[in-house]
């Protein structure tokens, strides 16, 4: 049997396949792997882990002569056909819960890098121009009695609305479904889509990515926010229609965003580099040694459960 990973992963993957008696090879290269050689090497695994970078589509799924099972290295699977895998018999998982704690620290770390404007003052200083203190200076917000939304309250957006009551914000949230736990956690309110826009302070976007929410944010969704909101993505770059998302912080329509994840990543828009009310960064929502082994952990539990006959931890 035969395992097969686009990309190195922290070792306990590794180790645990070694001591599971598994053969597994990976993609030496540190870069996405080509697509080309992608499809080369998958047509014989009997195991694949795969990253959010590959698009495991039909063409993928017809290339696997004998995949059994596709372990995807992320919680998003917003890259995988999950549907037409099952049609081929294929188990498709995921990696949730271990990276749960990393997202919505990394989102915290965007809010309050939005709120107060940490990396304009970085920026200031390094380039020498701070001599002094003084009044005026980059001022930001508090996030005391603000009105914190959180856009899809499933296991990501309940860390953050936890992490944002300790900052003595109010939460409100929309979702499809009632939580209840996070209300019992933070006295969240539920609230319609348009109540959420209308009233968030700080937005900070938790959907999946998928058919129904792609450009979720468009430009009637966005023109909705208050003048001062902070927009927070840590989620997918294609729920928010970035065009308008660039005008209107380009026109101050939004006060400020902080960005993990971008809509033709890892390209990046360069009007968004070019404002100073933006803080981005490389997608490093799950960047953590925790989670990051977390992760490696549970994708290759999850293949060696089903080439050794048992039900996978994680299906989708
Ligand atoms: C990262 O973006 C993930 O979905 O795990």
């Amino acid at each position: 049997m035969k395992v097969f990973i686009t990309r190195e992963i922290p070792k306990v993957g590794f180790e645990l396949l070694k001591k599971a008696g598994i053969d597994f090879d990976w993609y030496k290269k540190d870069s996405v792997i080509p697509r080309k050689e992608f499809l080369r090497r998958i047509k014989d695994c009997d195991g694949l882990v795969c990253l959010l970078t590959e698009k495991i589509d039909k063409e993928a799924i017809d290339t696997m002569q004998r995949c059994k099972i596709v372990a995807n290295f992320a919680v998003g699977y917003n890259n995988i056909d999950v549907e037409y895998a099952k049609s081929k018999n294929i188990i498709v998982t995921n990696t949730p819960d271990v990276l749960t704690e990393s997202t919505a620290d990394l989102t915290m770390a965007l809010v309050l890098a939005c709120a107060r404007r940490l990396f304009e003052g970085e920026k200031y200083l390094r380039e020498g121009k701070y001599k002094g203190w003084k009044p005026m200076l980059l001022l930001g917000t508090e996030l005391r009695n603000k009105t914190f939304g959180i856009l899809g309250a499933g296991r990501i957006g309940t860390a953050v609305g936890i992490r944002a009551k300790a900052f003595g914000t109010k939460i409100i949230y929309h979702s499809l479904k009632r939580n209840y736990y996070l209300e019992e956690q933070t006295g969240a309110k539920k609230a319609s889509l348009n109540s959420l826009l209308k009233k968030s302070d700080f937005l900070s976007v938790h959907l999946p990515l998928n058919e129904k929410t792609f450009h979720f944010l468009n430009k009637e969704r966005l023109q909705l926010l208050k003048k001062d909101a902070i927009i927070i993505n840590t989620a997918r770059g294609e729920i928010i229609e970035e065009k308008y998302l660039i005008k209107f912080l380009k026109s101050e329509k939004i006060k400020a965003a902080g960005l993990d994840v971008f809509e033709n990543e890892p390209n990046v828009n360069p009007e968004l580099l070019k404002l100073n009310n933006v803080v981005v960064l490389p997608h490093l929502g799950s960047a953590t040694v925790e989670a990051r082994n977390g992760m490696a952990e549970l994708a290759v539990k999850n293949i060696i459960n089903v080439l050794k006959g048992k039900p996978p931890l994680t299906p989708l």
